[in-house]
């Protein structure tokens, strides 16, 4: 970790202010300021995050929320949680982000629609615009899970902008991190955060009362100094990981049978992952680990084909996403990525196909 970073964690050591401490509020303030929005509520975790705004928003038993078919579990979880019922939407094949089109589909057959959760998968924005108009058309309160995609871009929004709310993670593999667990929700809706500021501090009102049923979900003083550092070291480590992917794009155009990731026009693609599409994924990452290349998974099961979903609504079909999640293979990224790994790594793909 940067020294100053270090300073800074140790300033609040010294301190004796652990939680709800004014470094807390800076790091919030500026997060809001970077992202584009008025308010920024920094919470436990990206679970947190994404349980508190819907929790905010009135969505409870019942209600429907419609979520993509891949992304990581976390996404359905607090839907779940709060007994809402999760309609599953199938992804764009470009992206893998929410299809507008399905989610316009899902929307009009389902009876109690509340709520809509495009997921920024990878560090690609979903087609906000689009799904903005469905939502509007639906009345559907609309929560980016941003948890991948701190300062994306697309269409002149920056992730956690463009709907009613956005989650963020700082969890330790994130674009930024808090060096352990942390979230944060972003909105424009000044009662929207002022209900998340009491839910994530056992629902208690300034005065004391505790009006809602909310437990602890705080970000602590020393995660939010770490924050708040990276907070301006986050844009140039986005650039280093699109370079680095625009270096593995370019190697992997010599392979047919390898399908890279893909950015729309007018967007920035902030690569938390780069996930290639693979024939024989599993004998290539087997091989590319036999070469000394850790490679992942993100993510090898589709939302609604686990048994924690299974258990709790009746079965879907995603032809897209269930196509997808066989094929893909997440390569090493990571902001100072070498040229000379891309170029190793790519050279193993290659071998591998000849
Ligand atoms: C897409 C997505 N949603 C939600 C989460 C949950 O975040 P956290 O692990 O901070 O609870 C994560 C990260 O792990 C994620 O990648």
């Amino acid at each position: 970790m940067e020294e100053d970073t270090i300073d800074d964690v140790v300033e609040v050591l010294d301190s004796g202010r652990y939680v709800k401490g004014p470094v807390g509020e800076r790091f919030e303030d500026r997060f809001a300021a970077q992202t584009g929005v008025e308010h920024a509520v920094g919470v436990s975790s990206g679970t947190a995050a994404l349980l508190l705004a819907l929790r905010a928003a009135g969505v409870g038993p019942g209600d429907q929320v419609l979520v993509p078919g891949h992304s990581f579990f976390a996404t359905v979880s607090p839907v779940l949680s709060l007994d809402a019922d999760p309609v599953f939407v199938d992804i764009d094949p470009e992206t893998y982000t929410m299809d507008p089109a399905d989610l316009a589909e899902k929307a009009s057959a389902a009876t109690s629609p509340a709520a809509v959760i495009p997921v920024h998968i990878y560090g690609a924005m979903a087609d906000m615009d689009a799904i903005g108009r469905v939502a509007e058309e639906h009345d559907l309160f609309v929560l980016e899970d941003a948890c991948q995609a701190h300062f994306a871009e697309r269409d002149g929004e920056t992730a956690g902008s463009a709907g009613d709310a956005g989650a963020f993670s700082f969890y330790p593999s994130k674009n930024m991190t808090v060096a352990g667990d942390g979230g944060m929700v972003t909105t424009d809706d000044a009662e929207l955060a002022r209900e998340m500021r009491r839910l994530r501090n056992h629902g208690r009102d300034d005065d004391g009362v505790h009006r809602s049923l909310g437990l602890n979900y705080r970000l602590d003083e020393t995660s939010a100094a770490v924050g708040l550092a990276q907070l301006g070291r986050v844009e140039r480590w986005n650039r280093n990981r699109h370079s680095a992917a625009e270096r593995y794009t370019e190697a992997l155009e010599t392979v047919p049978e390898v399908t890279a990731p893909t950015e729309p026009e007018d967007a920035f693609h902030v690569y938390h992952l780069y996930v290639i599409q693979a024939p024989d994924r599993d004998e290539l990452q087997d091989h590319l680990e036999a070469q000394g290349i850790d490679t992942g998974i993100h993510y090898g099961t589709a939302l609604h084909e686990h048994p924690a979903v299974t258990d709790r609504i009746d079965p879907v079909s995603l032809p897209r996403t269930e196509a997808l999640v066989d094929r893909i293979l997440s390569l090493p990224m990571y902001p100072e990525i070498a040229e000379r790994d891309v170029e190793y790594v790519t050279n193993t793909i290659c071998e591998f196909y000849r």
